[in-house]
């Protein structure tokens, strides 16, 4: 039986009273199912998952995506994790060991700390993430959630028509560019992996018929507006969005798994000591599909 505490109003929410580890029930998948559509970001602590789990429990929601890692810049190397469709979320190298200071994976790492939604640089990008800690750091490494659907009521409604109806381009290799990563370096081959791709700045959940910002800083700028434009009313956006009001924190504990909705909140890292381990895994359900027409 799923024990549902609200930890803050209709946003996240804390769950009890099951065991994630033991074969998944039809009620239990449908109570997960529920709960993510009421709120949009879950808590449930105490669920020491493997990857096969994982994976199985991430399921109920969608297929799930392969991780970027996996097919990008790990493509051709070992990883540390079995499954494709799990990402990295450590700062561990293939073996285990912490990654050294100037392997790349710690500047791509970086860019999970700017704010975020999952895959938005995908044409299909994410519906939900589902992230398992395996090791947390002692001080530091939180990771904070800010709800877009309140972001939008707070708008002003000059501003929300101004908006509602503008499309962003989304580019996985901008954001990397935010946190020092080399542009110019980059092999032509990942870039054809990962194009920019189009999404509305918008979006309208199918089930409650609210609408939340759907940015990130993966955008790179508004079609049919200049770049200095783009950018002025991003960063306000971004700013009026990620006011406390809409913002969570969660502090890691070993065993936390945390799945929330893409489509309505967005994310980011916060900074911790590299001399401590930090490992993670995530899995990403698909959406239904692009939120443009291509
Ligand atoms: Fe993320």
């Amino acid at each position: 039986m799923l024990e549902i505490t609200p930890v803050n109003n209709d946003f996240v929410a804390e769950i009890a009273g099951i065991d994630l580890c033991a074969p998944l029930t039809p009620a239990t998948a449908d109570g997960l199912r529920g709960a993510l559509e009421k709120y949009a970001v879950l808590v449930i602590p105490g669920q020491p998952l493997d990857e096969a789990r994982q994976l199985e429990l991430a399921q109920i929601f969608g297929p799930l995506e392969t991780s970027v890692g996996a097919s990008i810049y790990n493509a051709k190397r070992p990883r540390r994790l079995d499954h494709a469709q799990l990402s990295d979320i450590s700062n561990l190298d293939e073996s285990g060991q912490l990654l050294e200071a100037g392997d790349i994976r710690r500047l791509i790492n970086l860019s999970n700390q700017l704010w975020h939604t999952d895959s938005s640089f995908k044409k299909t990008p994410a519906s939900a993430s589902l992230l398992s800690a395996q090791e947390v750091t002692p001080v530091g490494g939180a990771t904070e959630f800010a709800d877009m659907r309140s972001a939008w009521d707070a708008l002003d409604p000059a501003l929300q028509s101004r908006i509602g109806e503008l499309i962003a381009v989304h580019d996985y290799f901008y954001s990397r560019s935010l946190t020092g990563f080399d542009l110019a370096g980059i092999p032509s081959e990942w870039r054809e992996i990962q194009p920019p791709v189009q999404q509305v700045l918008v979006r309208t959940h199918s089930h409650s018929n609210r609408r939340s910002l759907y940015l990130a800083s993966h955008i790179r700028s508004i079609v049919g507006m200049s770049d200095d434009d783009s950018k002025d009313l991003l960063d306000h956006l971004m700013r009026l969005a990620t006011q406390p009001q809409h913002v969570y924190r969660h502090r890691w504990r070993t065993g936390d798994l945390v799945i929330w909705d893409n489509r309505s909140t967005m994310h980011r890292g916060t900074t911790f000591d590299e001399k401590y381990r930090r490992s993670m895994r995530r899995a990403t359900v698909q959406d239904i599909g692009p939120t443009v027409p291509h």
